[in-house]
């Protein structure tokens, strides 16, 4: 990867977001780590990048509505100059049958996980298109896409995640002539703080259920992201790139 590229990273100040975060410090990149709530996490996060010769700031924004991920990308780019990757990582679970979903949860699932990609994307595509040159990220989820049967554990999620897949396939094939790509990773159980309230024997009955017999790490998935916005995956896009161990292949 070439270095000081700019990479602006959706709920990077923890979990999944914040080990990517890390991994695209490590390859170089200035990072923006977004939050929308926790003053006093993306303040410690950024201590995490202390000695390491790259610049790292927290952008507080809500990316679920437009106007917040109008303002992340503009922010990004005039503490950092530019932006070369965005990281649309940002995606609540919900546990809720759709016949118990009232309409703000359904709303607000949606907004989070599919609006939040729409929105960040489109206000980075306009700095990208410019630069020519650009790559995104949507973080998925599981197997969504290729699932023959519909989920009844947290559906308004799963529906909203389908949707951030079709979104990659579309933007790679609009965005491709801008010299830009666009690429998914779908994570299966990652040890987060989400997986953090289970018990002891739950976690090791799904990491039987798993071909590579364990649970993933949020560096599992931030390895994956690394490789797709590197130049080893110049002529990668439209892909998804299942981080799950081998479950449900
Ligand atoms: N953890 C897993 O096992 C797992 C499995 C499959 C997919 N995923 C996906 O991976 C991604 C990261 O998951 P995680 O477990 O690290 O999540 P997490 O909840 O630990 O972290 C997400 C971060 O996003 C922030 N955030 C939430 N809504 C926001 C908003 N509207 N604007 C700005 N920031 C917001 C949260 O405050 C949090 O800091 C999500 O898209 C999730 O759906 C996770």
């Amino acid at each position: 990867m070439q270095s000081r590229r700019v990479a602006v990273i959706t709920g990077g100040t923890k979990g999944i977001g914040k080990a990517i975060a890390c991994r695209l410090a490590q390859d170089g990149c200035d990072v923006v780590l977004n939050y929308h709530a926790d003053d006093e996490t993306a303040q410690s996060a950024l201590r995490d990048f202390d000695g390491l010769p790259v610049k790292a700031v927290a952008v507080k924004a809500d990316v679920s509505v437009s106007a917040g991920a109008s303002h992340l990308i503009e922010t990004a780019v005039s503490q950092l100059g530019s932006l070369d990757v965005l990281v649309n990582n940002v995606g609540p679970f919900l546990t809720r049958a759709l016949y118990d979903t009232t309409d703000d949860e359904w709303q607000r699932t949606l907004d989070s996980n599919l609006g939040s990609v729409f929105y960040c994307s489109r206000a980075a595509l306009r700095v990208m298109r410019e630069q020519r040159v650009g790559s995104i990220i949507n973080i998925g989820a599981l197997n969504v896409e290729h699932s023959p049967i519909g989920v009844f554990e947290a559906p308004a999620y799963y529906i909203a995640k389908s949707g951030v897949i079709m979104l990659t396939r579309s933007l790679a094939r609009s965005e491709a002539p801008w010299g830009i790509r666009v690429n998914a990773v779908n994570p299966g159980f990652i040890e987060t703080e989400t997986y953090g309230g289970y018990r002891a024997q739950d976690k090791a009955a799904w990491a039987r259920m798993i071909p590579l017999g364990r649970l993933g790490t949020p560096d599992d998935v931030a390895e994956a992201v690394s490789y797709l916005v590197s130049e080893k995956a110049r002529y990668v896009t439209g892909a998804v790139l299942h981080v799950h161990g081998g479950l449900w292949v």
